[in-house]
């Protein structure tokens, strides 16, 4: 039977506003698979021409996939969220990465002829689910040398990327954080981000006063507007005594949950959908655990490779700020400026939040934006780094390219 590789096609994408995590968080009386599946339902409401019965698969990112974030998520939200019985669904891990996965899984199965349209997403509660909940790694990985006890800490393997880049130093990376939060804050005044977030009801609890009603989570909890780089000097090093990585300079641990529609560029053409970015290549790579941050830097040579582009071709950035140091150690690589225009134009996780395995799509939702608006941008790129070394990226163009004209 001959094949054609079809065209993939970023649809739309949603999520909800992040919250911080723990008892004062928003969302602390609120359970992981209810984000997800309210981030589901708003991608169906705002797409009415879609018929939920022509979703042809769901697939779901969490990093820890248990309790409220367990049992096959991509199934069990997809049947929460009121899709027919008949749409399948599976869940999905590459950590941080998870829902950039999700997107490029089922990015394949379109292009293959698989599926015409699928929902990918991603969710993490990292309240309900601290960090390594439940994880028992092989303890052969430190025995055997596989890996430095550090590559198991995230926070650890920021301040190892410090080590091996000397020349990013402390300063250089509040100096970025400080920018995150100013161009977060800039892009809220101007109306960028809301558009693509979904509210959501919470139930508010207070430790003297009890339960104290219903409340509407519309903002991304974590911003910090205002933060000066007087005010992230003196912050506590966690990772390490003296060392450079701070709660200002990194993501913290957050709850929210991300949706997307994936489908084949003819089939979102023939139902009358949105068309907001065209799949161009991806790739994930590994790279040594312990420094895990510059897993973005082969990832996006590989997908610049595939593409057949070089990073001059790409007009726009989103790149994952789970740590300052790494988005420098990327930048510092293709010799891009830190303060460049083109990089995370709405801020990034620094300001956002960073719920893990849901991040993948936030970065999408975010480019899909910035391509509307500039039309002479032909390429943009997603990546970021992933737990235990690896980096992903995934190239996009966009639909609205008017040839530079407007330059
Ligand atoms: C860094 C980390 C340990 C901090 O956790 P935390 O201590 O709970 O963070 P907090 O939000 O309470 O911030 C700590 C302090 O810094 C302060 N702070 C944080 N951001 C600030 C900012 N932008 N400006 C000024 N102060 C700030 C807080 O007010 C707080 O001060 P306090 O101790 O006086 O109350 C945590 O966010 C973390 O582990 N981040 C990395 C997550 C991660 O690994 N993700 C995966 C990536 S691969």
């Amino acid at each position: 039977m001959p094949r054609t590789v079809r065209d993939v096609v970023f649809v739309d994408g949603v999520r909800t506003p992040f919250g911080k995590a723990g008892p004062k968080g928003i969302y602390h009386e609120t359970r992981a698979d209810d984000l997800v599946v309210k981030a589901i339902r708003e991608l169906l409401r705002r797409n009415p021409d879609l018929d939920p019965a022509r979703v042809d698969e769901v697939a779901i990112a969490a990093t820890t996939q248990i309790g409220d974030q367990g049992l096959t998520l991509g199934r069990t939200a997809g049947i929460l969220a009121g899709l027919p019985t008949s749409v399948p669904g599976f869940s999905i891990d590459r950590m941080c990465a998870g829902a950039m996965t999700a997107v490029t899984s089922v990015a394949g199965g379109v292009a293959f002829g698989a599926y015409d349209i699928a929902l990918a997403g991603g969710v993490e509660h990292m309240g309900r689910h601290p960090m390594g909940e439940g994880v028992d790694p092989n303890p052969r990985f430190v025995s055997d040398k596989l890996v430095d006890e550090s590559a198991l800490f995230m926070g650890m393997t920021a301040e190892n990327l410090h080590d091996r880049f000397p020349g990013i130093s402390k300063q250089r990376a509040d100096e970025y954080a400080v920018r995150s939060q100013e161009k977060a804050a800039k892009a809220y005044a101007d109306g960028k981000i809301q558009a693509d977030l979904v509210p959501v009801s919470v139930r508010r609890t207070n430790a003297e006063a009890g339960e104290t009603g219903w409340g509407l989570a519309t903002v991304d909890e974590p911003m910090r507007p205002g933060t000066t780089l007087e005010s992230l000097a003196n912050l506590k090093t966690p990772f390490r005594p003296h060392g450079r990585v701070t709660a200002g300079n990194a993501a913290g641990l957050n709850d929210g949950a991300t949706a997307s529609l994936i489908a084949a560029e003819d089939v979102a053409r023939e139902l009358g959908l949105p068309v907001k970015m065209r799949l161009v290549s991806y790739a994930f790579a590994g790279v040594e655990p312990e420094v895990m941050g510059i897993g973005p830097v082969p990832a996006t040579e590989k997908a610049l490779a595939k593409a057949g582009l070089s990073i001059d071709d790409i007009g726009l950035f989103e790149i994952n700020e789970a740590f300052a140091v790494q988005v420098l150690a990327m930048l510092d690589h293709f010799g891009i400026p830190e303060n460049d225009p083109r990089v995370n134009q709405y801020g990034g996780a620094i300001a956002f939040g960073h719920p893990l395995a849901s991040s993948g799509v936030r970065l999408m939702t975010q480019l899909a934006r910035q391509f509307e608006e500039q039309p002479h941008v032909r390429y943009g790129l997603t990546s970021m780094c992933v737990g235990f070394g690896m980096g992903g990226t995934v190239i996009w163009e966009n639909p609205h390219f008017n040839g530079g004209d407007d330059k």
